[in-house]
């Protein structure tokens, strides 16, 4: 077994041990009590986003004593850390809190395995609608294991125009105008038409979960994701999940680098534009049984 797929079957467990956690918090009665929030009153963390992560890291220590984690809330309990070449384990417990504190169904854990600064594994688990999303480097992205993505076919919806576009963004969690202006006014950009100077798309969605969303543009849901504000934590695994149904992204520290040259994509850039497969998937790779089968079944 390779390196990578030791990690890959390891990011498996540790998110199945967090998605049932998930869902015992979702379908709790106290899952908005205890409530905290971090530097803004609308960035939550709940006990289950700091239990997740310390038996994740437990598990991960257990396992791989000389990896390195990078985790949502050990940040926010003042945990310093840097990206380094050695492998790494980028862990965010919870991502949408405020959805999984309102059980808004948009709610997954996330772990990115990073190795020279490389994605190697995303595992994005959304246990309440029990969608499993995951890739490793070089061997595409699944659904549930079983269904490559993208689902949706990229020829029938090539995107010809902005009007054709879905766009997902989102606001975080910061409340001040001076954070919040300016992707109003991005979001304002993207949906006004074109004679007044925008691009018009035909609809913008805010699901609350940064990797949810790029998940959404992996199976060709949606066609763009653009968000001011993601941490690593938020994008790691879900940005080799893209890269491998087909997508792309770019950061904002280093707009003309793709996600293909990701020694030069800053993960840390914390502005992020992704755009689902453009490209047709080749039309030589088969579909598998569970491929076909769904395809039937929207057909
Ligand atoms: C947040 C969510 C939200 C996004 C923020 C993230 P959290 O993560 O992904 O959709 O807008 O940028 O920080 O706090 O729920 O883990």
């Amino acid at each position: 077994m390779s390196e990578v797929t030791e990690f890959y079957n390891f990011a498996l467990e540790v998110a199945h041990y967090g998605g049932n956690k998930i869902k015992e918090g979702y379908y709790s009665q106290t899952v908005s009590s205890n409530l905290q929030s971090k530097a803004d009153p609308c960035d939550l963390v709940t006990q289950y986003d700091q239990e997740i992560e310390r038996e994740a890291i437990k598990m991960i220590k257990d396992k791989f004593p000389s990896h390195r984690i990078i985790g949502e809330e050990s940040d926010a309990a003042g945990e310093k850390w840097s990206l380094t070449d050695d492998p790494t384990w980028i862990i965010d417990p919870i991502d949408g809190t405020s959805n999984f504190v309102h059980r808004f169904p948009f709610v997954c854990i996330s772990i990115g395995v990073f190795v020279k600064k490389k994605p190697v594994v995303g595992v994005v688990f959304n246990p309440i609608l029990n969608e499993l999303f995951t890739a490793q480097v070089g061997k595409g992205a699944y659904l549930n294991q079983k269904q490559r993505l993208p689902i949706f076919d990229p020829t029938s919806a090539v995107v010809k125009s902005p009007r054709d576009c879905m766009v997902i963004s989102e606001f975080g969690g910061l409340r001040d105008s001076a954070s919040l202006l300016p992707k109003s006014s991005s979001m304002y950009k993207f949906a006004v038409a074109a004679q007044e100077g925008g691009l018009g798309c035909r609809g913008i969605r805010c699901l609350g979960s940064a990797a949810l969303d790029l998940c959404q543009l992996a199976q060709g849901s949606a066609d763009v994701y653009w968000e001011a504000g993601p941490y690593i934590w938020d994008i790691a695994a879900a940005l080799l999940i893209l890269k491998e149904s087909g997508g792309f992204a770019i950061s904002s520290a280093s707009p003309n680098m793709t996600l293909d040259q990701a020694h030069k994509f800053d993960f840390l850039a914390r502005t992020v534009l992704a755009v689902r497969s453009l490209a047709p998937v080749p039309s030589d790779r088969p579909r598998s049984q569970q491929e076909n089968i769904a395809a039937d079944s929207h057909a």
